[in-house]
């Protein structure tokens, strides 16, 4: 059985973005209200006597979009120096990121997952949602600054959407030759916008792969990380290729992580809610640390069990209308 050490915290669940394979147009979501967030306390508390205890030691911060979190250099410096903390990254988008950048490394981030789906600005502002010019600029801006306060590995996330953005993929591979960055392509998962997904389906990892093996050849690679990212590269490149594979092939066999979402839930699986345990609400009612341990632990024990894999055989046309942004990435 796989150990389970990962913890996916979402800090909120709101985002400065509405990328259309996230979120339904013109959908409002039912946002979680501030007084039903985790506070820093309680979730420096969770992370201290019940999910290191009981053998969590990396975490990665996601929203929702986690630069949005009021004081996140701060959570991000407090998790950093605890001693059983092995690894501490996040997943934004990178929009606020570079003038944070710096703090964030300072506090003690050291490696980093940014959404970069397009090259073109034009196409860029249709997938998140045309919130107004000069959004790639800033984000690409981001990156940047993020390579040099010294982020590594340095990973740029794609979700390929068919007739949207498959026509870069060569333009987002090379990204890897001269640069020491990482991108990786992710398969269009049918969660949150079941319109596009209907539309648009998606494109598989290997038929990605083999655009790209006829370019330059492919060789096997690897790079720091917890995900499920299978890991090539052109040879020759500094950096790597990763590709996420949900729907070409299940990796649930092989899932290490849970997640936490913004409002104190933990949940085992990312689609599948079975078991979940409310730590926000057990903590306000007074419950102790110790018996949420042993929650948790009776939670790990039965995780194999609760997994996408589980609760939808062979799945890849169910459609699930929560969000990653709700979910937490
Ligand atoms: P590394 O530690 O750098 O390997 O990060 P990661 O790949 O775990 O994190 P990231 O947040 O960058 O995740 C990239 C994508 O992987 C997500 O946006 C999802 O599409 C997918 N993903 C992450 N976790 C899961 C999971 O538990 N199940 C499934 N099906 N997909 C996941
Ligand atoms: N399919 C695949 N990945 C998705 N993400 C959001 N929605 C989807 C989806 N439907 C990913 C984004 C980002 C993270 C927050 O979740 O790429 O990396
Ligand atoms: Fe886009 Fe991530 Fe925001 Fe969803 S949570 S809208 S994927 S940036």
């Amino acid at each position: 059985m796989n150990q389970v050490d990962y913890l996916r915290i979402s800090l909120i669940d709101r985002c400065n973005f509405r990328c259309q394979y996230c979120m339904p147009e013109g959908a409002e979501l039912d946002y979680i209200l501030k007084q039903q967030l985790l506070t820093d306390e309680e979730l420096l508390t969770l992370i201290e006597e019940v999910f290191i205890p009981v053998g969590f030691t990396r975490f990665r911060l996601t929203g929702g979009e986690p630069l949005l979190r009021p004081r996140v250099v701060e959570l991000v410096g407090a998790i950093a120096s605890l001693p059983q903390t092995q690894d501490l990254s996040m997943t934004t988008n990178g929009f606020l990121l570079a003038p944070m950048a710096q703090n964030l490394y300072d506090a003690g981030l050291r490696r980093i997952n940014i959404s970069l789906d397009s090259l073109d600005p034009d196409t860029f502002d249709q997938i998140i949602g045309n919130h107004g010019r000069g959004r790639w600029e800033q984000v690409w801006d981001g990156i940047q600054v993020a390579h040099h306060v010294g982020f590594d590995p340095l990973k740029l996330n794609v979700v390929v959407i068919p007739g949207v953005n498959d026509g870069e993929i060569i333009d987002l591979a090379a990204l890897t030759i001269d640069k020491q960055w990482h991108v990786r392509f992710i398969e269009f998962m049918p969660i949150g916008n079941a319109d596009l997904f209907g539309s648009s389906g998606w494109i598989a990892s290997e038929d990605i792969r083999q655009n790209i093996r006829q370019r330059w050849g492919l060789t096997e690679s690897q790079v720091r990380g917890n995900g499920p990212a299978d890991v090539f590269q052109i040879p020759g490149a500094k950096g790597t290729l990763g590709f996420i594979s949900q729907m070409s092939e299940c990796f649930c066999d092989r899932c290490n992580r849970m997640r936490l979402s913004a409002d104190g839930w933990l949940r085992p699986c990312l689609l599948n809610e079975n078991g979940q345990i409310d730590l926000k609400t057990a903590l306000r009612h007074g419950v102790s640390t110790a018996q949420l341990r042993e929650e948790v632990r009776v939670l790990l024990t039965i995780k194999p069990e609760i997994n996408f894999k589980q609760r939808d055989p062979g799945n890849t046309k169910g459609v699930y209308t929560r969000t990653m942004s709700q979910i937490g990435g």
